[in-house]
């Protein structure tokens, strides 16, 4: 292509993407990534590499001092999409302003056969101790080849450990074809949030009692998208799609945050919005009410997102619907949902993936200021801004 007939191009596609309803487009900014957030742009570390934390959340959060006391800082984990759409190791980065993001490396690593356990120390250090048996479910759980995804940590302050849960997925011998087949959580354990994870098992959760109607009865207790979620009084939960993707679900976590409080309906459990096709979801409390965000489910392209708020977990959800205002607000300005956490001074932040599922890697990070006006969580585009001047209304 000539360069004029390139410049054409460049500014029919700059127009398409202004006229399908988003201004994502970061144009002639004098800031860059490190002093500002530009969403929608190439976003790299400390070391100039492009930030692989895909999938997943951010929150301030005690970690080692490295010599030997702890200290609190930001701590942002995903997904690793280097290995492209299977196997993702979990990344940890670390940041004290939001805006330098330090590596910290992979903390959960896949693992490619039971030969690397044996020979590898780094696994062998992890799993070495298992039999046969045990080192072959890590792999069949775990291996370079499964879904590894939307990966979530805990810090208990309890026991000192870190947790992570994680989408973890494969196909099955009735649907071959299909990745997503297995739909269960994997949990992993570490002392450090910055590893090495050691992965524990892989779970299906809380199924629909039998006095309610089940929107998938052929597969109880499925985990897919997931999120997690400290209280004040230090509770965890867990929230995650199930039913086929169909309802959404908060189950509490036990004391160690490394399985379920129980099954008790309404006590250790709900099922929200049967059949409402929610994914991507992210739980948070402002003051006295919780909000839950979530996206429609399809795939890696965006769609509507939606909240739901309540003074109660267990309690009723009242739909509050669409939080983006603007251009590209029926896309959620072409993003879906992966967290939402405070800025130092109070400032609440949205953070979204904007999917490229030709290159996953290549997906960007869409971080917005987020508002509560009259009880609703709202979101509004800004090419660029900051969160020391963002309008912290809240
Ligand atoms: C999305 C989901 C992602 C990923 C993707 C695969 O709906 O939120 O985490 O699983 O589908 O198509």
């Amino acid at each position: 292509m000539t360069p004029f007939l390139r410049k054409i191009a460049s500014w029919v596609f700059s127009l398409l993407l202004f006229l399908q309803g988003g201004q994502m487009l970061h144009v002639n900014s004098e800031k860059t990534v490190n002093d500002a957030f530009l969403p929608g742009a190439v976003w790299t570390d400390t070391e100039g590499n492009p930030i692989q934390a895909h999938g997943g959340q951010v929150q301030r959060m005690t970690v080692p001092d490295g010599s030997g006391g702890v200290t609190e800082t930001y701590v942002w984990v995903g997904e690793n999409k280097n290995s492209g759409h299977m196997g993702n190791p979990v990344a940890v980065y670390t940041s004290d302003d939001l805006y330098h993001w330090t590596c910290r490396g992979d903390v959960l690593r896949p693992v490619s056969s039971v030969s690397e356990i044996d020979t590898d120390p780094y696994f062998e250090n992890l799993y070495g101790e298992l039999d046969e048996t045990q080192k072959q479910h890590v792999v069949d759980c775990i291996g370079t080849d499964k879904v590894i995804e939307r990966p979530k940590m805990l810090y208990n302050e309890k026991n000192g450990n870190y947790v992570i849960w994680f989408h973890s997925d494969d196909v099955t011998g009735s649907n071959p074809n299909y990745p997503y087949d297995v739909g269960m959580a994997g949990l992993a354990v570490s002392d450090s949030p910055f590893g090495p994870f050691r992965f524990v098992d892989r779970y299906r959760l809380n199924e629909c009692p039998s006095n309610q109607i089940d929107c998938f009865p052929f597969s109880k207790g499925e985990a897919r998208d997931m999120n997690l979620f400290l209280d004040d009084d230090g509770t965890a939960y867990i929230v995650y799609t199930s039913e086929n993707n169909k309802t959404l679900y908060i189950s509490r976590l036990n004391e160690d945050f490394t399985g379920l409080s129980g099954t008790v309906y309404g006590e250790d459990y709900i099922r929200l919005f049967p059949g409402a096709m929610r994914e991507a979801p992210v739980l948070i409390r402002q003051d006295d009410r919780y909000y839950l965000m979530s996206s429609s489910t399809t795939g890696w392209a965006s769609n509507q997102a939606r909240v739901w708020s309540s003074d109660r977990i267990f309690g009723k959800w009242r739909n509050d619907g669409n939080p983006c205002e603007g251009k590209g607000r029926t896309v959620t300005f072409d993003t879906q949902s992966t967290t939402l956490f405070r800025a130092p001074n109070g400032q609440w932040i949205y953070g979204g993936d904007r999917w490229n599922g030709d290159v996953l890697s290549d997906s960007r990070y869409v971080w917005l200021p987020v508002t509560f006006e009259n009880g609703k969580l709202t979101i509004r585009w800004e090419n660029e801004w900051n969160w020391e001047t963002g309008d912290h209304r809240s």
